[in-house]
This record gives C-alpha cells, sequence and structure tokens, in this order.
C-alpha cells in the first residue's frame, strides 16, 4: 500500500484530453487540491477498442498513478473507462478511493418535461452492460434514445492543435454532431420533442456551443463535471484526506498533467482550457 497523505495529490485520467472537462471542475471545487493528470492519447479512443483493451490501460495506469504519484484518490474522467473497468479497479486497488463518471440519466430523467432525452456517447459506453442498467433503472416514463458517436473523440483529440473556428476538425466536428443529432430526432420543448441531452463522454462539453448551434437554445445540456468533483469532496473528507483549506497555511493547488501521445497537443489543450502554460505538461512513453 502507498503512503499517502492530505499533500498527497488526486490522481485524474481519461482516454486522452477529455477529462480535463472534469479536471476543470474539480479545481473549482477543490483549489487547494494537488492534480496529476493523465490523457492516454496515444491508445485513444476507448469507445472503439473494446473492454479488455480498456481494462488492461485502466488498471495500467491507476499502478503507475499510485506507484510513481501516490495519489490518495482516483478520479476515472472517463465514461467508457467507468463502464468497462471501474469494478475491477476497485477490486485491484481496494484502498484507493476511485470515483467513476457515468451518463447522467438520473437528473435527466427528473428534469424532463417531454420525457424524451437524448444521450450521446461513445459505442463502448452505450454498448455497455452498465448503460443498459442505467436505462432501466431511470426510464420509468422517460424515454431514453441513444446514439454511438463514432469518429467525434479522435475528430476533438484532432481539434486542439488547429483554429478552434476554421480547422479541419472542427468542420468534421460540426458534420459528425449534425448527422448524430440529427439521427436521434426533433429537439425542442414541445410534445414529443427531446429536450434534454446528456453529454455521455468527457471530450463532448468541449463542443457544447457546436452542438447547442444544432438542438436550439431551449434544450438542456447535461453533463458530469460538477457533480464528480462534488462527489470527490466528499470522498476526500470522509478518508480525512482533504487539503488544509482555511487560514494561511493553506496550500496553492498544484498542477501536472501528462500525456502518452503527442506532447504538443496536451500543451495546447491545457493552455485552450485551463489557461496553463507548457511546462505545466510532460509526455510519457504509450
Ligand atoms: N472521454 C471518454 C469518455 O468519457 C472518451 C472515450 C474514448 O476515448 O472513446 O467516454
Amino acid at each position: 500500500m502507498s503512503q499517502h497523505n492530505s499533500a498527497s495529490p488526486v490522481g485524474v485520467f481519461d482516454s486522452g484530453i477529455g477529462g480535463l472537462s472534469v479536471l476543470q471542475e474539480l479545481r473549482r471545487e477543490l483549489p487547494h487540491e494537488n492534480f496529476v493528470y493523465l490523457a492516454d492519447s496515444g491508445n485513444a479512443p476507448y469507445g472503439e477498442r473494446g473492454d479488455d483493451f480498456v481494462k488492461q490501460r485502466t488498471l495500467a495506469i491507476a499502478r503507475y498513478l499510485q506507484d510513481e504519484h501516490h495519489i490518495k484518490a482516483l478520479v476515472v474522467a472517463c465514461n467508457t473507462a467507468t463502464t468497462a473497468a471501474v469494478a475491477e479497479l476497485r477490486s485491484a486497488f481496494p484502498d484507493l478511493p476511485v470515483i467513476g463518471v457515468e451518463p447522467a440519466l438520473k437528473p435527466a430523467a427528473s428534469s424532463s418535461q417531454t420525457h424524451r432525452v437524448g444521450v450521446i456517447a461513445t459505442r463502448g459506453t452505450v454498448q455497455s452492460a452498465r448503460f443498459e442498467q442505467l436505462r432501466q433503472a431511470f426510464s420509468d416514463g422517460t424515454e431514453f434514445r441513444s446514439q454511438p458517436c463514432d469518429g467525434l473523440v479522435r475528430a476533438i483529440e484532432r481539434s486542439v492543435e488547429e483554429d478552434a473556428t476554421t480547422g479541419p476538425s472542427i468542420t468534421e466536428i460540426r458534420q459528425l454532431c449534425d448527422r448524430y443529432t440529427g439521427a436521434l430526432g426533433s429537439f425542442g420543448v414541445r410534445t414529443g420533442d427531446i429536450d434534454t441531452l446528456v453529454l455521455g463522454c468527457t471530450h463532448y462539453v468541449f463542443i457544447k456551443d457546436e452542438l447547442r448551434q444544432l438542438i436550439g437554445p431551449d434544450v438542456h445540456i447535461i453533463d458530469t463535471g460538477a457533480p464528480v468533483a462534488r462527489q470527490t469532496r466528499r470522498i476526500l473528507v470522509q478518508r480525512n484526506t482533504l487539503a488544509d483549506e482555511t487560514g494561511e497555511s493553506a496550500p496553492a493547488g498544484g498542477l501536472h498533467l501528462y500525456t502518452t501521445g503527442r506532447l504538443s497537443a496536451l500543451q495546447a489543450a491545457a493552455e485552450r482550457w485551463l489557461h496553463l502554460g507548457p511546462e505545466h505538461c510532460s509526455a510519457l512513453p504509450a
């Protein structure tokens, strides 16, 4: 078992840069914590690679973060890895608190007025047994329509090093979003419309504007970053490992980011979404 205390970092990982959307919320909720983030971009997308591969990567990353960084908790900032591997992860690391991310079907069902909810996620998530379990648990009176979005994670990963409004990947992202939202049905607030869209993949938070253009201003878009951050706080309090938040001794939170993909892509994403300089990023072997 590794040694850790309240100054130890919280580990966060995703198949790539999508989990930075969760990290943004974690830093807002827990400004005094140290974080270490791992983007497994050299192996993304997970959602089109099958469960065995995702399990193997998830366990290897948890081992690395525990052994090299002595993390006190692990946030799996990836819906695909959570649905495929969270059970194995918890049994392989029984002393490590693990916080997963799942599509927010429950809040969507309780807030939808038309009782018709759209869910976009990776193929791995949509086809998982866990997703089916969630769907059944909350479908009383609510119709869920789900759409796997092949190609979208890859395009988002590629887009960070291009111009945010005119690059080739953003054009591809708009086309894919058009196809996938179109396949779900009509969006709006009238009877029969989908009035709530669940983002079941952490990468999609970064294309909210493109989605909004397609589904209109009145549709409620739900993601899970903020509730996951609050859950992480609860777990740290329970374990008595929350960083000191009071008075002058409260530390400023630190952050370092690692990638198994291209360093320049992580640096571009860190600058665009977290306003962090390149010195916060390092490369790791895939
Ligand atoms: N951000 C991951 C998720 O939430 C994307 C998985 C992938 O790489 O396909 O599912």
